[in-house]
């Protein structure tokens, strides 16, 4: 199954395994643009079924660690059409994934040092990276963010919009809406960070209105089908707290989702614990609620990815750090060849090192 082909009414996929979005901070950190390292990264990884590509910020005050390649102005479109380009004519497909940080953020990395923008005014428990005295990277604190009035949370769902329209000029053949891990989509979503009085905070409705304003943004560019939207239930990432109601909240969504026709529904456990449970209610539920494609990700290798699929439960499979360390992991997977290691140390760093040289298995 992990080989057959995917498609629905507008993309199709040569595999059902997806590269799960990866931030590797290889960009230039003024400009933001994709530099040629990241053209050859993608273009060899573009065997897999769907690339998501890293988190790409929509705007500068979006942004929340130096140098994450960006996708709200046209130099950076051309950028990614690079990208693209090598992705398409090696035979891959490529979505964006449109990120906000919010609060996981630093006034050293926007132009303006505007404070994070927050749903409310608390702080995250968390650190970021910025650039250090000598321009190079650092780990900080996350600062103290200052609460969106309800005029500026609206444009976000704005600037959601403006880069889905630089992902189209870009080339890309959907986009992701970046709704999980504890960033700004995620931390309205969340009871207990979200203390808003406005049409956002409150109800689960209302805490879910932004990322649905995000949805019908996205969607008014690129045909329904071509979007996801990706959620980490049960996530504690980025000093989140654990969602009250986890069967209502994210049965919710899927439901709203499932409304609008929107193609996938990327589900990230970040424990690697209940998607690979089979008596955990959560995944049954979601498939219930909505007919879109369901990505599955976190904790897959090559031993677990079939019988997953077996379960009927999800329809792709996403694989995160060991697309890092296996460029051709596709390919490996098929011949259940060996899988290479990957080095933590050159996740977020070391330009070509741990990020170009990865071999691929001998032909
Ligand atoms: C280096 C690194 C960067 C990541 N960056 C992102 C990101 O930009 N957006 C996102 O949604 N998830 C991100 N993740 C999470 C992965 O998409 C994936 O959900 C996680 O690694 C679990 O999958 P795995 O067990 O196959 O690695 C990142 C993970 C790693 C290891």
């Amino acid at each position: 199954m992990l080989f057959d082909k995917f498609s629905n009414a507008s993309v199709s996929f040569a595999n059902r395994l997806v590269m799960a979005p990866m931030t590797r901070c290889r960009a230039d950190h003024c400009d933001a643009v994709p530099n040629s390292m990241m053209v050859e990264y993608y273009r060899q990884r573009a065997s897999a079924g769907m690339i998501v590509s890293e988190g790409v910020p929509v705007s500068d005050r979006g942004r929340g660690y130096i140098h994450t390649a960006a996708l709200w102005n046209e130099a950076q479109a051309a950028g990614w059409k690079k990208v693209n380009d090598a992705v398409h004519a090696a035979g891959g497909k490529i979505f964006a994934q449109i990120w906000h940080v919010g609060r996981i953020s630093h006034s050293a990395l926007h132009e303006d040092r505007s404070a994070p923008a927050g749903v409310s005014a608390l702080i995250a428990n968390s650190k970021t990276f910025i650039p250090g005295p000598d321009g190079k990277p650092q780990f900080s604190p996350c600062e103290a963010p200052v609460e969106l009035t309800t005029a500026q949370a609206e444009a976000i769902a704005g600037e959601f919009g403006n880069s889905a329209r630089m992902a189209k000029l870009a080339g890309f053949d959907g986009v992701e809406i970046h709704g999980a891990n504890g960033y700004l989509l995620d931390q309205f979503r969340c009871p207990f960070l979200n203390q808003r009085k406005d049409k956002y905070g409150g109800s689960l409705e209302n805490r879910y209105r932004l990322l649905l304003e995000a949805v019908d943004a996205v969607a008014a560019v690129y045909d329904p089908a071509c979007v996801s939207v990706r959620q980490s239930p049960y996530g504690l990432a980025n000093d989140m707290q654990a969602d009250p109601d986890p069967l209502d909240t994210y049965v919710y969504i899927a439901k709203e989702l499932d409304r609008r026709k929107i193609g996938f529904l990327h589900l990230n456990d970040q424990t690697a614990s209940w998607l690979h449970d089979a008596n955990h209610p959560l995944l049954p539920a979601l498939r219930k609620a909505y007919q879109g494609a369901i990505i599955a990700c976190g904790g897959f290798h090559a031993g677990n990815c079939e019988d997953f699929l077996k379960r009927g439960q999800a329809d792709l499979i996403g694989i995160g750090k060991l697309f890092i360390s296996n460029p051709d992991l596709v390919e490996r997977l098929k011949r259940g060849a060996e899988l290479a290691a990957f080095d933590q140390k050159t996740f977020y760093a070391g330009g070509e090192q741990g990020y170009l040289d990865y071999p691929k298995l001998a032909a």
